[in-house]
This record gives structure tokens, C-alpha cells and sequence, in this order.
């Protein structure tokens, strides 16, 4: 986890080191509540992908602490990313996506006060 230094506002965005998330299913709480947990469905010849964080355990979702964006890469490349507010939304989205079986779609995310998390899937 990032932390801030004394430099910085207590609202200053976090950037600092990226979370990766390999073992969601062994991972505690506190990794649970930050994963954007990614699956992808076969809808009608399409894949449609859809990112959910705090899918088993909630992220605040209020002003002081929230989700600020989710961004959506393929094979490294970012293909769309979400902008969020904290009022009347869910850090959740979905997009439609043309890919090929095998690709590695990441999906990342910006939590305004732990920072950068990541969690990947093999389409
Ligand atoms: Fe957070």
C-alpha cells in the first residue's frame, strides 16, 4: 500500500506504487474493498467486461473517500477509463470490448486515499 509523506494535503491524490492483485481469493478485507474485480461474459458474439470494486467487501463510496476513476487496459494499452463521483454512483462499469481470446485485460483503479490497485484476467 502507498502511503502519503508530510508534504503532501491530506487531499493530494495518491499515484504512488501500483497495487497488484494476484490471489483476490486468499486476499484479506482491506485488498478485497480495493480490487477492481474484472469478469468478462459472452454476450451475443461480444465479450462484455465488467469491472466491480468492492465486489465482496463494499468501498466507501462518500466524499472523503472514494473512487475516483477506473480504467481499463489490453495487453497494456488503455482502451477507456471512468471517471467517478461519489454522489449517486457505484464503483462499478461495464464496457463491450473486441478482443482475442487470450488477451490479458487489466483492469486499474485510483482509490483517493489508498491509491492504485490492479487486478488482470486472461479472456
Ligand atoms: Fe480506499
Amino acid at each position: 500500500m502507498s502511503d502519503t509523506t508530510a508534504t503532501q494535503s491530506a487531499n493530494a491524490p495518491v499515484l504512488g506504487p501500483v497495487n497488484v492483485v494476484t490471489d483476490y481469493a486468499g486476499s484479506d478485507e482491506f485488498v478485497r474493498k480495493h480490487t477492481p474485480f474484472v469478469e468478462v461474459i459472452d454476450a451475443g458474439g461480444k465479450k462484455m467486461v465488467s469491472v466491480r470494486v468492492g465486489k465482496d467487501v463494499p468501498h466507501p463510496n462518500v466524499p472523503d473517500h472514494y473512487i475516483t476513476w477506473i480504467e481499463l487496459q489490453v495487453g497494456g494499452a488503455p482502451i477507456a477509463r471512468f471517471d467517478l463521483s461519489p454522489v449517486a454512483t457505484d464503483p462499478s462499469v461495464g464496457i463491450y470490448v473486441n478482443v482475442d481470446p487470450g488477451t490479458t485485460v487489466t483492469a486499474m483503479e485510483h482509490c483517493n486515499l489508498h491509491g492504485l490497485w490492479t487486478y488482470s484476467v486472461t479472456v
